[in-house]
């Protein structure tokens, strides 16, 4: 283990490095622009932060695409990724493609595209935005969900994978 102190000094890989070892599921951000255009990325920073009201944060690089319509447009939806879908979390981390070419597009009920066959879906309502080094961090208010069963597309050093091993108790505080 290789430690590494002090303020300041940590290197954006270093610091990339070190949160890859977080493991973290996979989600697609979208929205629509002031345009009526379709905008989406890939996500790991997608964290729950109150269940009473339901809102949760993600992370946003303060110049992608999808930020700066998520911002413009004050709403946006969460697809939360089943595992065969690491082609779809591909598609949407492609720099400066358009992400919806060729893809059907389906809307939420308050009409923001989702992506189809997600394990679950999540309508929010931008609640507060807060700049955050070179992030933007967006509190989304959530409006409705939907989820069904299935294995989760999992993210970890880089590289997608699959949730196994699920042989452990589930915490008494979870239900
Ligand atoms: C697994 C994975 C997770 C990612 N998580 C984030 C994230 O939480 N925030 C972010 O800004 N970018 C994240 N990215 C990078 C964006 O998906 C990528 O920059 C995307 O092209 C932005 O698209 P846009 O500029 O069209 O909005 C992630 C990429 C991958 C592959």
């Amino acid at each position: 283990m290789s430690p590494t102190t002090g303020p300041g000094v940590l290197d954006p890989a270093d610091m990339r490095r070190v949160m890859g070892r977080f493991t973290t599921g996979v989600a697609v951000i979208t929205t629509l622009d002031a345009d009526g255009d379709p905008h989406g990325m890939t996500v790991n920073s997608l964290t729950s932060v109150s269940l009473e009201p339901p809102m949760i944060l993600v992370c946003f690089g303060a110049r992608a695409r999808t930020a700066l319509a998520v911002a413009a447009s004050g709403r946006f939806a969460v697809s939360i990724l089943a595992a065969r879908q690491e082609p779809i979390a591909r598609r949407f981390a492609g720099r400066g493609e358009d992400h919806f070419a060729g893809l059907p597009l389906t809307y939420g009920e308050h009409d923001v595209p989702v992506v189809p066959d997600a394990l679950a879906h999540l309508e929010c309502a931008v609640e507060r935005r807060i700049t955050a080094g070179d992030h933007v961090v967006v509190l989304g208010a959530v409006q409705r969900t939907c989820d069904r069963d299935g294995p989760p597309l999992a993210f970890l050093g880089g590289r997608f994978g699959d949730f196994t091993g699920r042989g452990h108790e589930a915490p008494a505080w979870f239900f």
